[in-house]
């Protein structure tokens, strides 16, 4: 028994033993796992007729370690048919939805990659459970059933962009799977969207566009309302809100701000007040929405709150459809409490072609923009690429968004711990 150095194309073994001694087979193992530099490693084992890898990681090392140092069971259990290899597979990562070419090429240098995209829900589940990572956008809905197929094999998802609100985070944290998710990339380009937004609302300019391109010239009908001395409501004061406000200060707005959880001197620092959210409603002349989806905030504009509001208040919404109640925003356009809007998300994406809050004339939407700039793509599949590849390393994420309850390794531990010791093992976390 001795460390190998030998490699296949995808595993590289860097342990083997095929030992009929029970003690010196667990002594050089041990003795391997001390010695050697410390790097997250999986383990293939074979026993009879079934062959188990587990995902490379610390945990194993610490917990083959672990086990063997501490186990009272007979050492018969190492010895004969026992085919034991410390192995460095690549993980298989794939991809659902179109990445930046810089941020596959980080993925590539470090797993197998594979891209499909426009996967159904049934081909995802059937995918799956080849795979250590998946990476998405906002259009693949990562739910309870794609962590029940992944049968423990995913670690981890990889949200390119902010909003987590189509992954189940509930069962990614019951599964032992991490989320993660790439916030800072697309955070200038989500709030110049919101700007534009705001600025060709004011001034019809998609109105008007689509009016002289059907032969129309109609200079009196698209007069428009100014935005300085104007006081713009920014609800959600974090990384894209606080954006918004920055560039609505230079355009000369009163900006004034509601986010229950943001520190008031950091918006002081923009020149931003916090107000209550009615306070917000019944002052702003404009109102931009920045706040996540999550139970709390869904539909939390509704006829009670666009009661509340300024008659002819205008809002923008790149943050998510399903912050808005939209059968109650058409009533608000009908009756002219909110005298336009201006959309880039819908609760359903895309929205159906009926639609009458987007076939209304006071409407003006963009197709779930706010991302979109080259700039933004490239850097949110660098962002990551860079995260994903770090947590199938086992490193620290800064960017996770849960806390699995039992890794995933853990789970695959006991797998194959079970195996070799069918009395029983217990692990305790
Ligand atoms: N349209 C797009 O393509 C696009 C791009 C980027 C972000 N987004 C969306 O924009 C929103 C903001 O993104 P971000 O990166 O700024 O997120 P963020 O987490 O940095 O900011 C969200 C802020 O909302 C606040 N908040 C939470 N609950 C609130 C409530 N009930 N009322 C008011 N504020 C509340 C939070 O305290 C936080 O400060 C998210 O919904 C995100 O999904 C959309």
């Amino acid at each position: 028994m001795a460390a190998s150095s030998s490699s296949s194309s995808s595993i590289k073994p860097i342990f083997t033993t095929r030992s009929k001694s029970s003690n010196s087979s667990k002594s050089s193992l041990l003795s391997f796992l001390h010695n050697t530099n410390p790097k997250p490693i999986s383990l293939k084992f074979s026993s009879h007729n079934s062959n188990y890898t587990t995902p490379p990681s610390f945990t194993i090392r610490n917990s083959l370690q672990t086990a063997l140092e501490t186990s009272e069971l007979p050492v018969s259990k190492f010895q004969d048919d026992l085919n034991l290899q410390a192995v460095t597979p690549k993980p298989t990562i794939l991809v659902s939805e179109k990445l930046g070419e810089a941020g596959l090429a980080i993925l590539r240098s470090f797993g197998n990659v594979e891209c499909l995209y426009d996967l159904s829900p049934e081909a995802l589940c059937e995918k799956i459970s080849q795979c250590d990572a998946l990476i998405v956008r906002s259009g693949t809905k990562v739910t309870r059933s794609v962590f029940e197929a992944a049968n423990g094999k995913l670690k981890v998802v990889g949200r390119a962009g902010v909003g987590i609100d189509n992954v189940d985070l509930q069962a990614a944290t019951e599964f032992g799977c991490l989320v993660v998710n790439a916030p800072i990339a697309n955070t200038v380009a989500a709030a110049e969207h919101g700007i534009a937004l705001l600025a060709s609302m004011a001034r019809n300019v998609s109105q008007a566009d689509a009016s002289i391109k059907a032969g129309k010239w109609l200079r009196s009908k698209y007069v428009g309302v100014s935005l300085v001395g104007k006081t713009l409501a920014v609800m959600g004061f974090g990384k894209v809100g606080s954006e918004v406000a920055r560039r609505a200060k230079g355009l000369g707005m009163n900006v004034i701000a509601h986010d229950p959880y943001a520190p008031a001197d950091k918006a002081r620092a923009v020149g931003v007040e916090l107000v209550s959210f009615d306070q917000a409603l019944a002052t702003a002349d404009f109102i931009s929405l920045h706040m996540p989806l999550n139970p709390t905030t869904s539909k939390i504009f509704n006829d009670e709150t666009f009661a509340k509001m300024k008659k002819g208040v205008r809002i923008v919404n790149v943050a998510r459809g399903g912050v808005i109640d939209e059968e109650a925003l058409v009533r608000a356009l009908d009756s002219g409490v909110v005298a336009q809007a201006a959309l880039d998300v819908f609760t359903e994406e895309p929205p159906a072609k009926d639609s009458k809050l987007v076939q209304h004339e006071n409407v003006t939407v963009t197709p779930h923009l706010g991302a979109s700039t080259k700039e933004a793509q490239e850097g949110v599949a660098i962002e990551i690429a860079e995260a994903v590849v770090g947590a199938l390393r086992g490193e620290l994420s800064a960017t996770a968004i849960n806390a699995p309850m039992v890794p995933s390794e853990l789970r695959s531990l006991a797998g194959w711990l079970c195996s070799w010791y069918p009395e029983g093992v217990a692990l305790s976390l």
